[in-house]
């Protein structure tokens, strides 16, 4: 059997930042990742970013800078932002790299050379949001569907890729590889897509009109249409044709999208690859949307939920459960924080954290913290609770590579629960007050320590740092990415006398009363991202605070940039403020108490540190928009600085 596994997530456009939706699929990519790696396969993940076309060169010029240093920001972001959420890529792929670059123009020659591009003249309706022109049975009341605007005609000399040569050879090969696209819905939806006849794709863009893309090796005039450069990255990170990973990764290719890019994945992608003589991919895995209050994420309504405000909140390995445990893989589902905080409750909390720790302080009380010895012979109730947990291994392994995380998590929390079942009826409790029925005590509580450990096997895909918690305090030592499930989930392969350690509970349970200024997501008072990104007191240490410390991820709630001041002036009639316009790859009205220790023009081209998620104040009637950093001593006052030039909105750490 092929033990290699080869995953994708989209490149993601630089014209947002990275918001749950993004985070969903990267965190599925990585759970499948780990999943394989469980399984003892050979892994390759890749995500990065997708930086060419007119909608980047639009957001740049909206920040006032250029599309460069634009997709140079927002691509750190998104590439910052995955370790953080405990995502393990092996490669981050950027479209404005050479190495990518190369291998577009290389495939684009190779397509012309063959006689499947040629150049014509076309008239029809572009949509600007989808970066292509679209056909007259895709508008919905004279607008695109996914943007609800109104197309733009245009006329155009272009490119065309000779895409409908390749329709009946793409429905025979959807008909003749059943999961080539899955879920079913997503197959069936391509399917009728293909009913019609397949027009030809355009492929270039007159540089004239934009510049900002990849050059036709065959008509410098031109460059290559953004959906044509993107799609490619997933072979050119691995070196396509010649490179090694290329030859070892490409056959078992699976990209993993939402249902918002089906059309370019399900049908300009396979005959792209056809085209260039390259295989189809394995698969295509499709799910479906997070929605906030049963409505579209949106900037303007301020329902855009960012990963990273809600990992340090809730706990990383909460917020990657819920997640999966949340949405059916391929159908939409709606994100609230209260959802969350039940399941972390409930399911997390209470289930899982509950079983751990009356599991270890048992072991604890009766056994001095040393994994008992199997004890009496099995009977028919702890036989029982392995066979379930048996078959929750199996049904977790079918469910996994098909896309079913809830399905195989509702498999884990049914052994869970029936474990937490097992232990009232068992009662170790009244066991341990009578000597005679130490074995029986034994057996009760060495099924229960087995039964941990396979639990917190299976849990390594899904919540890492738990399992590997958990493992580490039932006396297996490793690393998450380590573990196998054929060698460290074998019943009876804890280590008899070996020494557990009854530890903190898992998941302390949030008490959303607690919850100070709590706005649900979504209402229209609720400042932009503020439910999900506000500081709010959900512990008993709001942000980790604990004897006067905080955690590491009370500071990484602050957002520090680097600045540049453009433009200083004094506020009339304060001594203390001036007003400055800061460059941190976007401009900003910041004031700042320093008028007395600088003289506005001094301070015009200097670097300068930003918190850049300050809530905005106003100050003598001047709004601003983040606060500067400096030190202070008997001598004065300094603004902190970087030692050597340092581009505007680099993050500092
Ligand atoms: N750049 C293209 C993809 C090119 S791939 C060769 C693009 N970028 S994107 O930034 O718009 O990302 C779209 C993807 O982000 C979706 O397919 C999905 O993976 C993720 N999501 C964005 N919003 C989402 C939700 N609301 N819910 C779930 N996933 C979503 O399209």
């Amino acid at each position: 059997m092929d033990r290699r596994f080869y995953i994708t997530t989209p490149i993601y456009y630089v014209n947002a930042e990275p918001h749950i939706g993004h985070a969903y699929t990267t965190i599925v990519a990585d759970v499948l990742t780990r999943f394989h790696r469980l399984m003892g396969y050979e892994t390759y993940f890749l995500t990065g970013t997708d930086e060419h076309g007119d909608k980047i060169v639009q957001a740049a010029e909206a920040a006032g800078t250029d599309p460069k240093s634009y997709a140079d920001r927002i691509s750190a972001l998104f590439r910052e932002t995955w370790p953080r959420l405990n995502i393990r890529h092996d490669d981050f792929i950027r479209t404005t790299e050479p190495r990518h670059v190369r291998v577009v123009q290389h495939i684009l020659q190779k397509v012309y050379d063959k006689g499947d591009i040629y150049f014509d003249t076309y008239r029809g309706h572009y949509c600007v949001g989808c970066e292509r022109f679209i056909t007259d049975r895709e508008l919905v009341d004279g607008k695109c569907p996914d943007h609800d605007t109104p197309p733009v005609e245009r006329e155009e000399a272009n490119y065309f890729f000779r895409m409908s040569a390749y329709q009946g050879w793409l429905i025979k090969h959807i008909e003749q590889n059943p999961d080539f696209i899955r879920p079913e819905r997503y197959k069936n939806e391509v399917l009728a897509f293909l009913r019609d006849p397949l027009e030809d794709l355009c492929i270039s863009r007159p540089r004239e009109r934009l510049s900002w893309g990849i050059p036709l090796p065959f008509d410098e005039r031109f460059v290559t249409y953004v959906w044509f450069d993107a799609l490619i990255n997933y072979v050119s990170a691995l070196d396509y044709p010649d490179g090694a990973l290329f030859r070892k990764f490409w056959p078992v290719a699976q990209h993993l999208i939402a249902k918002d890019i089906l059309k370019p994945h399900g049908i300009y992608w396979p005959t792209m690859l056809k085209a260039a003589g390259i295989q189809p991919y394995r698969h295509l895995n499709v799910h479906g949307y997070w929605k906030i209050n049963e409505g579209k994420m949106s900037k303007s309504r301020g329902t855009v939920v960012r990963p990273l405000d809600l990992a340090p909140t809730y706990g990383l390995d909460a917020f990657r459960y819920f997640l999966l445990r949340e949405m059916v893989f391929g159908l939409d589902a709606n994100f609230s924080e209260d959802a969350l905080v039940q399941r972390l409750n409930a399911d997390l909390a209470n289930d899982l954290g509950n079983l751990f720790s009356r599991t270890l302080a048992m072991t604890s009380r009766y056994f001095g913290g040393q994994v008992p010895p199997f004890g009496d012979p099995e009977e028919p109730e702890d036989a029982e609770l392995r066979h379930l947990l048996e078959q929750a291994v199996e049904q977790y392994q079918k469910e996994m590579p098909q896309l079913g995380f809830h399905k195989a998590l509702m498999t884990v929390w049914d052994v869970i629960n029936a474990a937490n079942q097992y232990i009232d009826r068992t009662a170790p409790w009244d066991l341990a007050k009578d000597s005679s029925r130490r074995g029986r005590l034994q057996r009760v509580l060495r099924t229960l320590l087995e039964l941990n450990k396979t639990v917190a096997v299976l849990l390594v895909p899904f919540t890492p740092e738990t399992a590997e918690k958990m493992l580490f305090r039932l006396g297996v030592a490793c690393n998450a990415l380590d573990v196998r499930l054929d060698r460290d989930a074998v019943w009876g392969s804890l280590r008899e006398g070996g020494a557990v350690e009854k530890g903190e509970a898992l998941f302390p349970r949030v008490d959303l009363k607690k919850i100070a200024s709590d706005k649900p997501l979504g209402k229209k008072d609720a400042p932009a991202v503020a439910a999900a990104s506000a500081p709010k007191a959900t512990r008993e240490t709001p942000l980790g605070v604990q004897d006067g410390l905080i955690g590491i991820e009370a500071f990484q709630r602050l957002d520090l940039r680097v600045g540049v001041i453009r433009a200083a002036q004094r506020v009339p009639k304060s001594k203390k403020l001036v007003q400055l316009t800061v460059d941190t790859g976007e401009r900003r009205q910041v004031v700042a108490g320093i008028g007395e220790h600088y003289a506005p023009e001094e301070l015009v081209g200097k670097t300068v540190i930003l918190v850049a998620n300050l809530k905005p104040a106003r100050l003598m009637g001047v709004e601003s928009h983040g606060m500067i950093l400096a030190a202070h001593d008997t001598h004065g006052l300094r603004l902190i600085t970087t030692d050597a030039p340092t581009a505007p909105g680099s993050k500092v750490s």
